[in-house]
């Protein structure tokens, strides 16, 4: 390890075990306010967080925001019950897509893919004690997308065309959803309107896809 590394880090820790010495020695919260100290550890903390949520997905332009409940039900509404399938949620944030649905489809399996260490491992813990969830870090343009039967996307405009691209170059075959953000390109197969809205594209790109673009305007 690099000596300066180490010295930052040997730092950091000395920092925050500092700090929670203050924790721990039952002041108040003013007390705590007016501490410089503490306000400058405060401070890197949230520095730390900020990067290590928000940084990776500037990439995407994709930054965390959760699908709601409504969302999720929806999704319930067109997976097989009866037989398995594989969904990714791309992009999965916190897991709250994955843990939802995985209780209630145990023939599915689902995997999440998520940019962010922070996130993943929040994701990670979420779905800790569900079987049939597996979340992994890491870029969903460098996964193998092309053995899901359904990848669910809440991303943003430009992330879900650049997806969108990536599919048809792997020859998928599957159910893309798209939550908000529709694509430019294709017409969608189904929408369902709530609050935040589904966009479902019944993709073949093992054989042409014959859809005509979406009309605009
Ligand atoms: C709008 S949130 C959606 C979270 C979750 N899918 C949900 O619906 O609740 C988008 C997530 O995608 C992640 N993300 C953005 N770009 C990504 C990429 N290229 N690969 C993997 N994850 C990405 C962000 O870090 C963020 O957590």
């Amino acid at each position: 390890m690099p000596k300066c590394f180490a010295l930052t880090l040997k730092s950091l820790v000395t920092r925050y075990a500092q700090l929670i010495g203050v924790l721990y020695d039952d002041i108040t919260l003013e007390q705590l306010k007016k501490n410089k100290k503490v306000k400058t550890v405060m401070v890197e903390i949230f520095i730390v967080l900020f990067f290590l949520i928000f940084f990776p997905a500037l990439y995407t332009k994709a930054p965390i925001y959760l699908s709601n409940f409504e969302a999720i039900n929806q999704l319930k509404t067109f997976l097989p019950s009866d037989q398995d399938f594989k969904f990714l949620d791309a992009g999965c944030g916190t897991g709250r897509v994955l843990k939802a649905l995985s209780s209630e489809f145990p023939k599915g399996s689902f995997e999440g893919i998520e940019l962010s260490p922070l996130l993943a491992l929040f994701a990670t813990l979420l779905t800790w004690r569900s079987q049939n969830v597996r979340v992994k870090l890491g870029t969903l343009f460098t996964h193998q997308l092309k053995n899901y039967d359904y990848i669910y996307a809440f991303l943003s405009p430009v992330a879900h065309a650049m997806l969108y691209e990536y599919l048809e170059k792997l020859g998928f075959q599957g159910t893309l959803v798209l939550n908000s953000f529709p694509l430019d390109k294709i017409a969608h197969d189904l929408k369902i309107e709530g609050k935040q809205t589904l966009f479902l594209y019944k993709l073949n790109f093992t054989d042409k896809d014959l859809r005509l673009p979406e009309k605009k305007g």
